[in-house]
């Protein structure tokens, strides 16, 4: 059966009401030393891109990429790294900026290896938390909207590589 777009769950305004909470948030603990915000590929670029224009002090910004292989709507648990940072992180207020924390799989794995770099501090902002489906408990200190084990589409949020440009967040349905 064709998946597409549903009803909306999180709206254009919803979103961009709660990045500007997000990025005040990490405003008022990071206003002394530039923190350094790492996206992951490809789902939180859209947040990241927004987020970083929130945060009314001075960041630098990188990206990772990982792959967790599975089927459309459910990770394997199986994370690899497919891109890695372009500069060390050694002695940095890190902030890993993720789409979403489903399992906790993905988050961890990145929390573990960027943990072993050595950063000053290591702090995990999401847009989306689906808690109801953590498997692994991993920290985290910025939390867009907590929703329920819905899989969504929209705002990079995609399914088989489609619809991330949506400006909204969809919950994807059947038919
Ligand atoms: P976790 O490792 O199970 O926490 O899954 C995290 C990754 O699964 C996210 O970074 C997304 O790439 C993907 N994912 C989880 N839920 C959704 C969803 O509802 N829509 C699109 N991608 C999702
Ligand atoms: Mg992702």
């Amino acid at each position: 059966m064709a998946q597409r777009p549903g009803r909306v769950l999180v709206s254009r305004g919803e979103i961009a009401a709660r990045v500007v909470d997000l990025g005040r948030a990490i405003g008022r603990e990071h206003g002394q030393r530039p923190p350094l915000l790492v996206g992951v590929l490809k789902g939180a670029a859209i947040f990241m891109a927004d987020l970083i224009r929130a945060i009314p002090v001075p960041v630098a910004v990188d990206f990772v990429g990982v792959s967790s292989y599975g089927s459309a709507t459910r990770s394997s648990g199986v994370v690899r790294l497919t891109a890695d940072l372009s500069s060390s992180i050694e002695g940095r207020n890190v902030i890993l900026v993720e789409d979403v924390v489903d399992s906790g799989r993905t988050a961890d794995y990145l929390r573990r290896n960027l943990e072993t770099r050595d950063p000053r501090s290591l702090q995990v902002c999401t847009l989306l938390d689906k808690v109801e489906r953590r498997q692994v408990d991993v920290p985290l200190d910025y939390v867009g909207f907590v929703i329920p084990d819905r899989f969504v589409v929209g705002y990079g949020f995609d399914v088989d590589g489609l619809y991330r440009n949506l400006p909204e967040i969809y919950a994807l349905e059947d038919g």
